[in-house]
């Protein structure tokens, strides 16, 4: 349907409806329009009382300021007397008043509707030459996407400043969360009063980066997992940007997200268009775990090349080699590794850095993407057979956007070096320029010569350093199509997103891959808050998490073997660990750890994630409920010690109500006591998983084995808690009668 805006009609108005949320967008007259609500559904409306909402949201107009009702429309300028950020700016060099974005005075042209959810609202300032059309989409799962798309009509260049969505938020939405963080601590919670002012997010990284806010969530304060409303927003983009949330003195808020464009990074030829990410938005009347549970439905909607819903819910338990052997590789080392791989039940190996030309440490060789042949006369056949024979599938780690000026190719073409001569470099490696298209073609070249002459099924994607120069929306760009073309010519293939860890997963790059390096730690007590955090946005199985060594390599603490496997039994499970040093024992309990997680598997990566709100910081209980409700998985961590001697009751979220469920501790590895207090080695010298507990006596229902009750019973009123000690899990299965 195409909607004509007509003085006094009363079309003009969509309300947008799905999963529990509306949009009331009011087009009626030639304004741009303006989103009347965004958050909880509003039922049937009929067009009278659509007209009714609309005409009694039109505000006062207050003393001291512009003659008509301020309102917050769609792409907010100083032209409609919105003195906040503006939606828009940008300018054309030469004309009368250059560096006026407050020039902009758009006007509504058009509304189509294309389904009931789905609106393209076309503006265009005639004068300025300039139009805009804005994308607006709510899912069925109630995610709202938002993107604007800007073409420059005019006949010369259009400098084009920034191009933002910005999203309305209701007056009880006072408080804010979004992240921070630096390598290997990613996703580190912070919160904010949203008061008078800007709270802006940039990142000018040229990546997301370890301190990415991620995801911004405005709601009532003190919302929670579970508990109070909240609106949040997240730009699907992997270059600069800025996220912000906004509270003007006259009382309206906002949350705002945008590609940061440097001065002159995009200058607009006549005729030519830019389209914004997607900002992606969404409204839970019931906490953040609400916005997963339209979030990763969603996400699990998608269907990339290779990673349909069969193939995520099978996605194979890996064995990387990088805290395993670092850059000493050699294949009697890699074959042992392969052999203790299989032998313990993983389904792919993957060769991380440290294979190709003169890599002998992270000082050279970037780019130079051939296989060593002093450490591997015969290329990677040899290994990849072996992989092959014990019936593993074959991966392998390229950085392809970067190059090391100790390189042969940096040697022979440095003008693809990103930035100017002599600029700094990270972790002694500079950026390879990938718009520039000879670049790009040797890249693209490589690649492909490795995935033809080898049975590569999944390449681990690092990205190590900042950008520091160059244009980051030219280097995004390009990198998107790299990944594009690969996954267009390699249906089959995998690719896990990693940048230094989780300084790389967004919504932009996420429909490329199908799995993300969520952290390089694989400590489990800073893994419990990143995977819980990140786990927000991104489905587990995206979320690759792994056993790593009794002592962490990042951090040098130690951890129990039960509270590393609990920890990477939540995500795309794998090891980081070098097997050949593991005891007997050890290995006998990661193969039974392996056989649970792949027996789990089709639950934990379809089903919804759900996290009890703790009033003790020390203690967390998340776990995993199947969509049809018919069993779940939880864990139940104690990060520090309690804060009292009886912990508050295990009240076990997102259970059917009706239904009745037995639920029963969940051993991993070896045979053990449930109830009992871990004594560090079991039966025959397998070393027991059990946490360890700080109790005379469990409590009654777990020296019992099991307890049988209603959904509404166990997360209403819950079972009493083991005593854990700190830095241990214990897992509990769920089973509907
Ligand atoms: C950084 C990654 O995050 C690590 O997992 C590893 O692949 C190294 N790079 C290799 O250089």
């Amino acid at each position: 349907m195409i909607h004509t805006p007509q003085a006094d009609a009363p079309t003009g108005l969509f309300h947008l409806r799905a999963a529990g949320t509306s949009l009331v967008l009011d087009a009626r007259g030639t304004a741009v329009p303006v989103i009347v609500h965004w958050g909880a559904d509003l039922g049937e409306l009929n067009g009278a009382e659509l007209a009714v909402l609309a005409d009694a949201a039109v505000p006062a107009v207050s003393p001291s300021s512009i003659d008509v009702p301020l309102r917050l429309s769609l792409l907010p300028t100083l032209a409609e007397g919105w003195s906040g950020r503006p939606g828009v700016t940008g300018f054309r060099r030469g004309t009368a008043a250059p560096g006026r974005p407050a020039e902009l005075a758009l006007r509504l042209d058009a509304v189509q509707s294309r389904g009931a959810r789905t609106l393209r609202i076309d503006t265009a300032d005639a004068g300025a030459s300039v139009s805009v059309s804005t994308d607006l989409e709510l899912t069925v799962e109630g995610v709202l996407r938002v993107r604007h798309t800007l073409t420059n009509t005019g006949d010369t260049d259009f400098e084009l400043g920034s191009l933002d969505v910005t999203l309305p938020v209701p007056d009880r939405a006072g408080e804010l969360l979004d992240f921070t963080g630096l390598w290997s601590h990613e996703r580190r919670p912070q919160r904010t009063t949203l008061a008078h002012g800007v709270w802006s997010r940039e990142s000018r990284h040229g990546r997301p980066g370890h301190d990415d806010p991620f995801l911004s969530v405005a709601g009532v304060p003190g919302f929670g997992f579970r508990r109070g409303e909240v609106w949040a927003v997240h730009l699907a983009w992997s270059g600069d940007k800025r996220v912000w949330a906004e509270r003007s003195a006259l009382g309206a808020a906002t949350l705002g997200t945008g590609e940061l464009l440097a001065p002159g990074e995009l200058a607009l030829p006549a005729g030519a268009a830019y389209a914004t990410p997607w900002t992606v938005a969404a409204y839970s009347a019931a906490g953040l775990d609400g916005l997963s549970a339209r979030l990763h439905p969603w996400i699990r909607s998608w269907a990339t090349p290779a990673a349909d819903a069969t193939a995520r819910t099978l996605r194979p338990v890996v064995l990387n080699t990088w805290e395993a052997v670092y850059f000493d590789h050699d294949l009697p080392t890699l074959t042992r590794l392969v052999e203790a791989a299989a032998q313990v039940g993983v389904e792919r190996f993957v060769l991380d850095d440290g294979w190709f030309t003169g890599r002998t440490d992270d000082r050279r060789a970037l780019g130079d993407w051939f296989v060593d042949p002093l450490t591997w006369p015969s290329g990677l056949h040899p290994l990849v057979e072996r992989v092959h024979t014990v019936g593993l599938s074959f991966g392998l780690w390229v950085e392809p956007e970067m190059v090391s000026l100790d390189s042969e190719l940096a040697h022979a073409h440095p003008d693809w070096v990103l930035g100017a001569a002599g600029a700094l470099e990270w972790r002694f490696q500079r950026v390879l320029d990938l718009g520039n298209p000879d670049a790009f073609a040797y890249v693209l070249a490589r690649l492909t010569a490795l995935l033809d002459e080898y049975p590569i099924a999944y390449l681990k994607w690092d990205h190590n350093r900042d950008l520091l120069g160059g244009s980051a929306h030219r280097q995004t760009s390009a990198v998107y199509r790299l990944l594009g073309m690969l996954r267009a010519a390699h249906p089959e293939l995998e690719i896990e997103s990693c940048a230094s860890g989780g300084a790389r997963i967004d919504l932009g790059i996420l429909p490329l891959v199908d799995r993300v390096w969520t952290s390089d730690t694989n400590d489990p007590l800073e893994r419990q808050q990143i995977q819980r955090y990140t786990g927000v946005l991104v489905p587990p199985e995206y979320l690759g998490g792994h056993l790593g060594a009794a002592t962490a390599h990042t951090t040098g603490r130690t951890a129990s073997l039960g509270f590393r496997l609990a920890t990477a039994l939540f995500g795309s499970a794998g090891i980081e660990w070098d097997l050949t040093r593991a005891s007997a024992g050890e290995l006998e309990v990661i193969a039974g750890w392996i056989a649970q997680y792949t027996r789990l598997r089709p639950l934990l990566h379809s089903g919804a994630v759900v996290h009890a709100d703790a009033s003790d910081p020390a203690l967390e209980l998340h776990g995993v409920v199947a969509a049809d409700g018919a069993s779940a998985v939880f864990a139940y961590v104690a990060l520090a010690a309690p804060r009292t001697a009886l912990p508050a009751p295990l009240r076990f979220p997102g259970l059917d109500p009706a239904a009745h469920y037995t639920v029963r501790p969940l051993t991993i590895g070896g045979p053990v006591d449930p109830g009992a207090e871990s004594s560090g080695a079991g039966e025959a010298g397998v070393p027991s998983v059990a946490p360890r507990v700080i109790q005379d006596a469990a409590p009654a229902w777990l020296r019992h084995g099991s307890v049988t009750l209603s959904g509404a019973v166990l997360t209403e009123v819950g079972l009493p808690a083991p005593l854990l000690a700190p830095e241990q899990a214990a897992l509990y299965e769920l089973t509907r009668l």
